[in-house]
Formats: C-alpha cells, structure tokens, sequence
C-alpha cells in the first residue's frame, strides 16, 4: 500500500496576515514495509507531512495517493486512508477522547464495523502490544495517566484497527527509557515481523538510527536531503540545521580525520565501539 505525495502545497490561515507555509511543491513516496526517518528544525513542516498521509490536512494543491487512488476523491476514499494510515500525533492528549481506556480503543474497532464480540479481544491485544495491561487499565480515564501513558493509549487506538502504514511523531518525547524502548520494541516488530511500514518524525535519531532504511529531511516545508540513514547521517547539512546526529557518526568522523579507516557507517554506540576496539587491537 505505498503512498505518494505528488505536488503537496498547504498554506495554514490561508488569505490571513497569519498565513503560513507548512509543506511547498513538496513530493514524497512511501514503499511497503519501509521506515523512514523524518528530520528537520522546529516548524520545517514535519507535522504537516504526518497529517497530509491520512487526509487529516487536505493539501491546497497537489493529490495524496494511496494505493494510486486519491484519498480525497470520496468519502470512502478517505475513511480507508483513515484506518489503513494509523497516526499517533505529537500531543497525544490531542487525540485521546473516550471516557475510559477501553472505550478510546474500542473507538476505531467499533467505527470501522468489527463484530461487537471481537471488539473486547481486539482491544485487549492492542492494548497489549502497546504495553498497557488490560485489566489495570481498561476502566481508567485517558485523561488522568501520564504522558507516557497517554501515548500508549493512543498506541494501543491506532494498533485496534491493524493498520498498514504507523505515522508517529515525536513518539519517544516525555518517555522514560524503559518507555522509549518499549515502544522500539514494539514498533520495530510490527516493521520487521509484521511488514507495516513506519514514519517516525525525531528529534533524536540517535534511537532510531539502526532501524529506519531511509532519512528524509525537512527544511520551510520542503525536503532539503533524503536517502538512507547511515549515508544521510554523514551529511553537512545535519550540523548546519542544527539537528541532532548520532554520537558514532562524529567519533567516526573524527577518527576519519585522524586518518583512521573505519569501516562501514557506524550509528550506534555499539557499532562505534567495535569499530574503535578493532583499531585500537
Ligand atoms: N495550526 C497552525 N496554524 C498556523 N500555522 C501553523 C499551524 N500549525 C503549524 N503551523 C506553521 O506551519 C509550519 C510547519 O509546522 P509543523 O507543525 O509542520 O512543524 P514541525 O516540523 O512539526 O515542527 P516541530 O518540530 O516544532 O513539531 C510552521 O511554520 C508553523 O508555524
Ligand atoms: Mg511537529
């Protein structure tokens, strides 16, 4: 089920004072079971990006294809970019709404037609998958759990409805470790066991740098560089954006300057060091 973004134009406030760009001529595809990594400074358009995948925003100009088929050119068009393009937002309290934990699940399951007697084991395994223990949790408000916890719930919402592409953003902001890694974990399974292709907007694509196949970064709503993480890492124009790049890819740059010969593209801790043991043997 790949998506293209073909010609993508969208104003916010458009014919205000207030009018702001959020994504320029912008063109993007996704592939079936790819994880791309989306970067770029604060405001370069990367919500927008999310938003346009599952009709949330409509582009001003340019089409939004799923599958080939615009996701705008009918109501049930767009419900099925809706249920097959999961989306965890930013500020998880954005789309939380139910009464208790069970009903936010239970909201999509229940939406999109499954029988009533499949929607509680539906969203018990959602639930699950997205680490919340289903007997502790169910009866609770949203509204009352932690951040972290919020995120989960919204997690567990998107998994109730077996997308086919997850686009989460910032998902790892306000998680304790154990909770980033959670959350690794269980997106990484649905990536590499499952086949369900993920788009994962960081800050910090030091977590992520080892998973995703393909970077692409975003700068005043347009793509500045895209291509595969460990090339792309290396890149100048990371630093000159002022964006976050892994500790291993500056110590191998570094140690590249020295005259040192690494091999490969080292991204993470582990991989660094085993480069630096080897040299140093
Ligand atoms: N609801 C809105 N109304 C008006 N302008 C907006 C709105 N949302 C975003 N913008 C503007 O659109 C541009 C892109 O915003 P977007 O939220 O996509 O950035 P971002 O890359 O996700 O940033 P961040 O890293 O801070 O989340 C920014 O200039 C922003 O000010
Ligand atoms: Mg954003």
């Amino acid at each position: 089920m790949p998506i293209e973004l073909k010609n993508i134009s969208y104003t916010y406030s458009k014919g205000t004072p207030f009018s702001k760009r959020g994504l320029g001529d912008f063109n993007f595809r996704v592939d079936d079971g790819e994880w791309i990594a989306v970067m770029g400074p604060t405001g370069s358009g990367k919500s927008t990006l999310l938003q346009h995948l599952n009709g949330l925003l409509k582009p001003d100009r340019g089409e939004v294809l799923l599958n080939g088929a615009n996701i705008h050119s009918s109501a049930s068009a767009l419900r099925e970019a809706r249920r097959k393009v999961g989306f965890v937002f930013q500020y998880p309290e954005h789309q939380l709404f139910g009464g208790t934990v069970f009903e936010e699940v239970a909201y999509g399951p229940e939406n999109f037609g499954y029988a009533a007697s499949d929607v509680e084991e539906t969203v018990k395994t959602a639930m699950e998958a997205a680490g919340l223990d289903f007997i502790t949790y169910k009866d609770r408000s949203p509204h009352e759990l932690s951040g972290g916890e919020k995120r989960r719930v919204a997690l567990a919402g998107v998994l109730a409805v077996n997308p086919q592409v997850i686009a989460l953003d910032e998902p790892t902001a306000g998680l304790d470790p154990a909770g980033q890694k959670m959350l690794l974990q269980t997106i990484n399974e649905l990536n590499k066991a499952h086949g369900i292709t993920v788009i994962w907007v960081t800050h910090e694509i030091s977590e992520i740098a080892a998973l995703a196949d393909r970077l692409l970064v975003l700068n005043q709503g347009r793509t500045v560089l895209e291509g595969s993480v460990r090339e792309k890492l290396e890149h100048p124009l990371l630093n000159e954006l002022g964006l976050d790049v892994p500790v291993a890819v500056t110590v191998a740059r570094g140690l590249r300057k020295n005259g040192r010969l690494v091999d490969g593209r080292p991204v993470t801790v582990e991989e660094i060091k085993r480069e630096i043991l080897r040299l140093v043997r």
